[in-house]
């Protein structure tokens, strides 16, 4: 059973994906701590009501010593609006996920978060868009992707609609993909990674 660290900022809807699953038995992993760097996320407040520790927390030194005190296995990156440094992707080399809000490369990196992602896309007058989850390395949204799946765009669509309906395939690949992490199914050739379901 491999031990979870779930890092977030805002809501935690990610989050409480995550832990239904592991609620319905379909991880073989377990949610041993949730941090935030946001005093009032609720997602703090999602883990408190399921008896997850949770820890408010701003100092990243701090944090990865909360993580490696938990000896945490993979940590996942659930709307969490920090960029983490290269000292911590390196402390936990390829344990690192983290959900995005639309189809890797396009609409991602600096300064595309939240909202600010799904403006984008219908800015640019783009069809489909989706959400990608990927391993976290020394770039902004630049690590090797584990799993993506699209959405179409809707001539009547704004940030809200689609968001809306992103968020709900984030919580489904969110949740596939730590399926096949903590199954050991997920390998790393290069920028690929590979399934052996
Ligand atoms: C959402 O915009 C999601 O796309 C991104 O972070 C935001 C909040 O997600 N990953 P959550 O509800 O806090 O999981």
């Amino acid at each position: 059973m491999l031990k979870i660290g779930v890092l977030v900022s805002g809501g935690g809807t990610n989050l409480q994906a995550i832990i239904d699953e592991e609620k319905l038995g379909n991880i073989n992993g377990n949610i041993k701590v949730v941090i935030s760097n946001k005093e009032e996320a609720y997602g703090l407040e999602r883990a408190r009501h399921n008896n997850i520790e949770a820890i408010y927390e701003t100092n990243e030194d701090k944090v990865i010593e909360i993580l490696k005190s938990h000896d945490i296995d993979l940590i996942v990156l659930a709307g969490y609006l920090k960029i983490i440094s290269p000292k911590f992707v390196d402390e936990f080399r390829n344990k690192i996920i983290n959900i995005h809000p639309s189809l890797i490369p396009s609409f991602c990196g600096e300064g595309y978060y939240g909202q600010r992602v799904h403006q984008g896309v219908l800015d640019y007058g783009a069809k489909v868009t989706g959400a990608t989850v990927h391993f976290v390395d020394k770039g902004a949204d630049t690590g090797a992707i584990i799993m993506q799946e699209s959405i179409k765009v809707n001539d009547d669509d704004d940030c809200v609609s689609l968001s809306k309906r992103v968020l709900e395939v984030e919580h489904k690949i969110l949740k596939k993909s730590i399926k096949l992490f903590c199954e050991n199914k997920l390998s790393i050739q290069g920028r690929r990674v590979f399934i052996n379901d």
